[in-house]
Parts: C-alpha cells; sequence; structure tokens
C-alpha cells in the first residue's frame, strides 16, 4: 500500500505539545508516515528534549539546528535548511503548528516547492502588528491549503478574510488533547512538594514576549509590580531564556533573586509546569498557551498583554488582559473572588488531534484508493 509523507514541523516549546497528539494519530495508522523536523529554534534540553520525551515522541528524524539570532536571521535561515531537506525528501504535505517564526518559515519554502501546507492554531488573530507572531500568522495563513482551527472565533476570521470553507475545518485545540492525555501524570507530578508549596497559595508567573522583556523600562516595570504581589502572594517563577538574558543585562535578575516571597526557577518540564498551574490562585503570563490551559483547568489568569489572539478565553474562560498598571489590583480582586470554574469551550475536548486525522484521511482518500 502506497503511503503518505508528512512532515511536522516543530521549532519552540508550545509546538510540541501541539503536535504530539497528532503524532501518535499518525503513527498508528496504516497508511501515513509522519515525519518530526525540529528547526532548531529552541534547543535547550528543557525547552525541548524533556518535552519530546515526557509525550512519547521519538528524536526527531531531522534537526535544522537554526537556533538564537533575529526573527529574519531565524526565518530565513529556516527556509535554507527546510528547502534542503525537501529537495531530498519532499513530503506529501507539510504541517506547521502556531505562530514562530519556523511556521511560515517552512510554510513558505514548502509551497514554493510545489508541497500543500496545513496550518494547526490557524486563524487566530492579535490585531498588532508589532508582533512577529501577528506576523507569522497573517503570513502563513494567506498561502495554506487547509486550515485547522482551534476555535470558532477562528473559524469567522478565516471566512471573513477570504479563505474558502472547503479549506477549513474546525477541529478544536490539540494543545488540550496533551493536557488530557496526561492528565494523570501531572495529577502525580512532585514539583509542589519538591518546593515546598503544598497547600499553600501561590501565583505562577511566566512572561517572555518581546514588548515585555526587550526594553529595560517595561522589564522593570514589571518586575517592580511581580515583587509588590509578593507581597500579599508567594510566587513561583520559572524564567524563560528570554527573559533571563534580558534580566541579567538589565541588571534586574539579582533584585528579583534577593525577593523573599519569589521562587526564581529554570523553565518547567510539561508536567511538573501543569502541576504548578493546576493548583496555583492565579497565573500572571503572556503566554498563549498558557492563556488556553488555565481557561480549561480553571485557574485564573492575568494575561500581560494589551491584546489576545485568543479572545474565546476572555469570553468563555478565565483570561483577563492586564497592564504594568492594572496587575496587582487585579490579582487582589482575583484572591478575593470565588474560584472559577471549569469552562467548557466547544472543541476543546481532547478529541482534537482525531478529528485532524479523520480530515487527513479525506484529504488521502483518493491517493490511498
Ligand atoms: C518563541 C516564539 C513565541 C513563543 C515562544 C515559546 C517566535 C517569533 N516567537 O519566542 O511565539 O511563544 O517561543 O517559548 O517564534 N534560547 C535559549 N534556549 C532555548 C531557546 C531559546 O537560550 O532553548 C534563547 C535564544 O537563543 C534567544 C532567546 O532565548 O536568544 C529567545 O528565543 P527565540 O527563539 O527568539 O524566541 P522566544 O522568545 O522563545
Amino acid at each position: 500500500m502506497q503511503k503518505v509523507a508528512i512532515h511536522l514541523i516543530i521549532a519552540a516549546r508550545p509546538n510540541i505539545m501541539k503536535v504530539a497528539p497528532l503524532y501518535h494519530q499518525l503513527i498508528k495508522s496504516t497508511w501515513a508516515i509522519p515525519i518530526l523536523v525540529h528547526t532548531g529554534q529552541h534547543y535547550d534540553d528543557n525547552m525541548s528534549g524533556t518535552f519530546l520525551r515526557t509525550l512519547n515522541m521519538p528524536e526527531p528524524s531531522f534537526h535544522l539546528n537554526v537556533s538564537g539570532g533575529t526573527n529574519a536571521y531565524q526565518t530565513g535561515q529556516t527556509m535554507i535548511a527546510y528547502d534542503e531537506l525537501c529537495q531530498k525528501n519532499k513530503p506529501d504535505l507539510t504541517i506547521v503548528v502556531g505562530d514562530v517564526n519556523a511556521t511560515i518559515a517552512c510554510a513558505l519554502t514548502a509551497k514554493k516547492r510545489g508541497i500543500p501546507v496545513g496550518h494547526v492554531e490557524a486563524g487566530l488573530r492579535s490585531f498588532d502588528p508589532t508582533m512577529p507572531e501577528e506576523i507569522n500568522r497573517l503570513a502563513t495563513d494567506s498561502i495554506s491549503d487547509w486550515y485547522w482551527t482551534p476555535s470558532v472565533d477562528a473559524t469567522k476570521r478565516l471566512q471573513k478574510e477570504g479563505v474558502e470553507n472547503k479549506k477549513i475545518v474546525e477541529v478544536g485545540n490539540l494543545m488540550i488533547d496533551s493536557f488530557c492525555l496526561m492528565q494523570n501524570e501531572i495529577m502525580k507530578n512532585k514539583i509542589t512538594e519538591t518546593l515546598q508549596l503544598m497547600n499553600k497559595d501561590y501565583g505562577v508567573v511566566t512572561f517572555h514576549r518581546p514588548a515585555n522583556v526587550d526594553s529595560s523600562n517595561q522589564l522593570e516595570k514589571i518586575v517592580n509590580e511581580v515583587i509588590k504581589i509578593s507581597g500579599a502572594l508567594k510566587l513561583v517563577f520559572p524564567v524563560h531564556p528570554r527573559t533571563k538574558k534580558r534580566l541579567i543585562e538589565f541588571k534586574l535578575y539579582d533584585k528579583l533573586a534577593t525577593s523573599e516571597n519569589i521562587l526564581l526557577i529554570e523553565p518547567q518540564p510539561y508536567l511538573a509546569f501543569m502541576n504548578l498551574v493546576r493548583t496555583a490562585k492565579v497565573i500572571i503570563t503572556d503566554s498563549g498557551g498558557i492563556q488556553e490551559e488555565t481557561t480549561y483547568i480553571g485557574v485564573p489568569c492575568l494575561t500581560l498583554r494589551e491584546n489576545t489572539e485568543r479572545p474565546v478565553t476572555i469570553t468563555l474562560g478565565t483570561n483577563q488582559l492586564v497592564s504594568v498598571d492594572t496587575v496587582y489590583d487585579k490579582v487582589k480582586a482575583t484572591l478575593m473572588a470565588p474560584s472559577p470554574k471549569k469552562c467548557f469551550i466547544p472543541g476543546w475536548d481532547g478529541k482534537a488531534s482525531e478529528r485532524l486525522f479523520q480530515h487527513l484521511e479525506q484529504i488521502f482518500a483518493e491517493k490511498l484508493k
């Protein structure tokens, strides 16, 4: 039987949680050969390898080894490296996920080689053109062949932008699939014990977006607010490599590290991080994925951004946008309010990868006859 070769592109930490459930669907099938391609954007073991192992993924078949540098460098080098790979090893389909630099780099490269492209998490928009991720989303969604959306707002956005209906399938949220798959392991994880947080009130802080960390002025304001909040609530802060670099460069790292009620820790493996989130009183973040995970679990999320490409987490979930000027008051208000209930968003049910897999079967039905 003829088989279909599918490249699954992973680059940065959150991509792995979105690709893993689909990889497991494809590897079980009789007709697909899923091929993992790691572009190298996140290269530290604690940003990549540990996530692959936890989610029972094999070592990627190909490593493009593109890391560091500017957005243009990352995008350009990834295009060159992926083009060389496609020349030797042309797949029947390239699947890209999310909004990172490798998403647009590999989508563009595949298209120019005549390879169809599918985009997981299509249709999200922050309407903030200063974010590199927004440019990546817009550009990827202007050239994809298949659009797999996580929620109805994303589907409607693509329709409004003129994407043909037959190319859009609202499969739901693949990141929630990973959470559902690993839920038991997440519950068993011992991180709260290790950090002596069992049965204690604490918050989790994470941020890494260029708008928050690349300007010393903004980063200093955030650091001051975090310290102020730690007067009211113990805070655990897994520091992203970009953030660490900037904190050290702007001489703010020690200020945080010496604050009594703040626990600065390394980026955490998936199970440990989700375990921490699960029993936190509040999460303060600028991450995209965490806005979704907190909504699914029912933990209050304060997003330190002016906008979100995931509005459904606000309208139906536990998410609120905050600024450096409002975050302290919002934390106080959150601590006083009753805990939110677990929210239900259509398609966030642990079955998104199954729906995507069924769509892939339809796409390749002719070829597989
Ligand atoms: C990227 C994504 C962002 C996503 C985030 C998830 C883009 C434009 N941004 O941001 O959408 O939310 O990943 O974490 O693609 N570094 C290390 N070790 C690593 C990885 C990175 O030291 O394992 C360093 C890099 O060399 C760089 C910095 O951290 O100096 C930032 O990494 P970068 O790839 O620019 O993107 P992120 O800020 O992580």
